[in-house]
């Protein structure tokens, strides 16, 4: 089976760290109620004039840096967001030009939400297996907050900017993806893309409801998938939008939390980027050896669903 390994990972978040206090100064809400309700303390948020490529492409630049490959040995670099600078140019051909990467290689978005990461994972399998260039380059880079409504409790304290990226290869090595969408306007929405892009609008009971639901089914099909136990797992790495949420899924799972990594508590839900930042932490705490397998899991606007079961 060919199978996906991560060769190497890098992320760029913004400086600007804004805390549970500095939303209570804003909204009605206070860090008791956010801290016991997601897990969130704090999130980052792009200052003026940053936009989604400048995460991109510093991400997109250390994770090739680390992984020591030319960038000829590319053969596609796909950039998930669901906050693009602009409708046109994607940010995959913004990241193309500050990087300087080939012109023969298809740079391009794709707007999955918060799975948006793992969708990318797969399409970036699907062009390895056909092309004789090695690598591929998946970003998942978002600046949520340029669409977050500020006087809207329920969503403003959730969300947060940043972007992640990985380096991927085919390799020998056990693998498993499942993706899902189930076409629902009201559960998660926004206007946009642009630089005057509408407010995030969420019934965040519906979507808490469908999120633990889709873990531990995307979870059992990958293992199902694979032949795999969750014990052959060094680590599940969930899409990080509520601590409340991954403590439901692993409770249905019969999991320890200990399998699951969590950062959400400095980043809040960065969507599409949530999950290669969490990698990319994960790298620099040498929380993965060379050789394992894992999960990664998402879920959100869409709605959608999907996982993999990837090597590092
Ligand atoms: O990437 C996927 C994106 N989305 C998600 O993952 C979101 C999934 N949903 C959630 O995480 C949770 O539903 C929330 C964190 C959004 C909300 O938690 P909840 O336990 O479902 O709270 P709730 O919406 O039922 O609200 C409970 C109360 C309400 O007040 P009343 O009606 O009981 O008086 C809300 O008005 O909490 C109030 N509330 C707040 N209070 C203080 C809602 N937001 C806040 C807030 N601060 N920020």
């Amino acid at each position: 089976m060919k199978g996906l390994r991560i060769c190497a990972t890098g992320r760029a978040l913004p400086d600007r760290v804004a805390t549970n206090e500095d939303l209570s100064r804003m909204v009605d809400t206070s860090d008791a109620w956010i801290v016991s309700r997601s897990g969130i303390r704090e999130r980052r948020f792009c200052g003026e004039g940053e936009r989604t490529s400048d995460f991109a492409a510093a991400a997109a630049a250390q994770a090739l840096e680390r992984s020591g490959i030319a960038p000829d040995q590319l053969c596609a670099c796909i950039v998930a967001t669901v906050s693009p600078d602009f409708a046109t140019p994607s940010v995959g051909c913004l990241v193309q030009r500050r990087l300087g990467l080939p012109e023969g290689l298809p740079c391009f978005d794709i707007s999955v939400g918060c799975t948006g990461f793992i969708y990318g994972l797969q399409i970036a399998r699907g062009l390895l297996l056909q092309d004789s260039r090695p690598y591929a380059l998946v970003i998942g880079a978002e600046t949520l907050s340029r669409m977050v409504d500020f006087t809207d409790r329920s969503t403003c304290v959730l969300f947060g900017d940043g972007a992640g990226a990985a380096v991927v290869t085919l390799e020998d090595a056990p693998y498993a993806s499942v993706l899902g969408a189930r076409g629902d306007p009201e559960a998660l929405w926004a206007q946009g893309p642009g630089p005057e892009i509408s407010a995030i609008h969420m019934d965040g009971k519906a979507v808490f409801r469908f999120a633990v639901e889709a873990i531990p089914q995307v979870v059992r099909a990958l293992l199902e998938q694979s032949g795999l136990t969750a014990e052959d797992l060094a680590w599940i790495v969930p899409h990080q939008a509520n601590r409340r949420i991954v403590e439901s899924a692993a409770r249905r799972l019969g999991l320890p939390m200990e399998k699951f990594f969590l950062n959400l508590d400095r980043y809040g839900n960065t969507s599409a980027a949530s999950i290669p930042i969490a990698l990319d932490e994960m790298a620099g705490q040498g929380l993965l050896a060379r050789g394992q397998d894992f999960i990664c899991v998402g879920f959100g606007a869409g709605l959608t669903w999907g996982g993999a079961l990837l090597r590092w």
